[in-house]
C-alpha cells in the first residue's frame, strides 16, 4: 500500500510525523530517504512528539550514528549519511545495526537506501521529495496487512491536513 501526501510547511510535516508516531505500537522499522534538507529529521521530530518524547532532543545524529530516546516506546534514531556510499552487510554487523532491525521499540533510519539490502523487517519506507518553496511530496509505502492498516488510519487522521 502506498500513500502520497503533499506537505506545505515544516509544521505540517511535523504534524504528519506526530500522527504517524501515535499509530506506532512497537517493532516498526521506518526507512527515510530524500535529499539533504528534505525534512527527514523534521518528520522524526514529529514522530518523537507522537511517542511522547520531547521533539527538541531530536537532531540529525550524524556524528553519533544512533540516538536512543525513551517515550511511550523507545525510539532508535539512526542516520547513515556519514557512512559513505554504501553500507556492506559486514559494516552493518560491526556497527551493531542488525540489533536495531528487529526492535522492541521503533527504529527510524535516515538515508536507509545506503544499506546493502533492505532488511526483511521493513514496515514502512518514507521518501521526501523537495519542490519549490516549502512544498514536499511525502510518499509512504509499506508491505503487508499491518502497514496497510497503519497507512489507512494515517490517511483518515485529520490532524495533519
Ligand atoms: N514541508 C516541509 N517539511 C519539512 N521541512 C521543511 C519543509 N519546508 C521547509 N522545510 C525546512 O527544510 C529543512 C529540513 O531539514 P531536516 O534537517 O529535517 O532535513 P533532513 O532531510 O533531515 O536533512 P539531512 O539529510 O541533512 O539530515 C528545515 O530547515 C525545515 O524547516
Ligand atoms: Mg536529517
Amino acid at each position: 500500500m502506498r500513500l502520497e501526501i503533499e506537505s506545505r510547511s515544516p509544521e505540517q510535516t511535523f504534524r504528519l510525523g506526530c500522527a504517524l508516531g501515535r499509530l506506532l505500537t512497537g517493532g516498526e522499522v521506518l526507512g527515510l530517504s530524500g535529499e539533504l534538507g528534505a525534512g527527514k529529521t523534521q518528520l522524526v521530530r514529529g514522530l518523537a512528539q507522537g511517542l511522547d518524547i520531547d521533539p527538541d532532543v531530536i537532531y540529525s545524529p550524524s556524528f553519533t550514528l544512533v540516538a536512543e530516546h525513551d517515550g511511550r516506546l523507545r525510539l532508535n534514531h539512526i542516520d547513515l549519511f556519514r557512512l559513505g556510499e554504501r553500507v556492506e552487510q559486514s559494516d552493518e554487523e560491526e556497527i551493531g545495526l542488525t540489533e536495531y532491525l528487529v526492535p522492541a521499540g521503533v527504529t527510524v533510519i535516515e538515508w536507509y537506501r545506503k544499506l546493502d539490502k533492505p532488511p526483511a523487517a521493513w514496515s514502512l519506507e518514507i521518501d521526501l521529495a523537495v519542490h519549490e518553496g516549502e512544498r514536499r511530496t511525502i510518499t509512504l509505502e509499506g508491505r503487508g496487512e499491518r502497514a496497510a492498516r497503519m497507512l489507512d488510519a494515517l490517511a483518515r487522521d485529520s490532524t495533519w491536513h
